[in-house]
């Protein structure tokens, strides 16, 4: 199969959220029923804030023929809790921009294990997933698939890894006790599924991750490095993310 890689670099977030945005709203112009794959965390929120800002003053865009999944979202915490992806989803995106329909994994779900086989075969019903928007752990991770032994295939429940813990420990009020440990995630087989993936990294502490996905070894013990194989993928870079693949 043909592959298509395109890497960009940018002077910083501010330009990699314009690029992100700009992108977005072309693919969503020209497919208005897309299905989107969505990430959380602090590397696209300038980009929905952009996509909610559009869509809400300009009249020019609309999600609305649109499907969404999430990628993620923590076991055991309640949708309506303050720092939940359903929440995170909603303040930022959603309740501007909302879709046809959108959907995020349970973490409250009784069976955790029914909860990622329903969350696969939604997947699957909505045709699955034509453009996948996500961000890189300073580990390597991608949803939560954290280094790793073997691949993962579709969404199950994950441990997070103590480095993840302590990265998101920022949005906890810096407590890592206070962050739970486990989360349900797409798996890397389900985000590889997706035809398109627009992957972006913001920082200096996301540049050895980047080089190493990038050029690195392809293994599970750096999850990002599975994208090496996936037929189109595009990199967006800030300098600082960038800072370990280029002279
Ligand atoms: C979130 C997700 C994670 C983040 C990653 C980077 O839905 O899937 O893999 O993309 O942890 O997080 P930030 O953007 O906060 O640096």
């Amino acid at each position: 199969m043909a592959s298509r890689l395109s890497l960009k670099v940018v002077p910083d977030y501010e330009a990699l959220s314009q690029e992100a945005f700009e992108k977005i709203k072309r693919f969503a112009t020209l497919h208005p029923q897309a299905v989107y794959g969505l990430a959380t965390g602090s590397t696209p929120e300038r980009l929905y804030q952009l996509l909610r800002t559009y869509i809400k003053e300009s009249g020019k865009l609309s999600l609305t023929q649109a499907t969404s999944f999430n990628l993620d979202e923590y076991s055991k915490l309640d949708p309506k809790h303050p720092l939940s992806y359903h929440t995170f989803m909603w303040e930022n995106l959603f309740f501007e921009a909302p879709f046809k329909s959108s959907h995020i994994p349970n973490g409250m779900a009784e069976d955790l294990v029914q909860e990622c086989l329903n969350y696969d075969l939604l997947i699957k019903q909505s045709g699955g997933i034509k453009l996948q928007i996500l961000g890189i752990g300073e580990n390597g991770h991608i949803g939560f698939n954290e280094p790793s032994e073997t691949w993962s295939e579709g969404t199950y429940v994950a441990d997070l890894h103590p480095s993840t813990i302590s990265a998101n420990a920022r949005f906890f009020g810096g407590d890592q006790s206070k962050v739970p440990t486990q989360a349900i995630t797409m798996g890397i087989g389900s985000i590889m599924a997706a035809k398109q993936i627009l992957i972006m990294a913001s920082g200096a502490n996301k540049a050895e991750a980047v080089r190493a996905a990038l050029l690195g070894k392809h293994t599970p013990e750096l999850p990002a490095s599975c994208l090496q194989r996936h037929p189109n993928v595009t990199w967006l870079l800030d300098k600082e993310a960038a800072s370990l693949i280029r002279d």
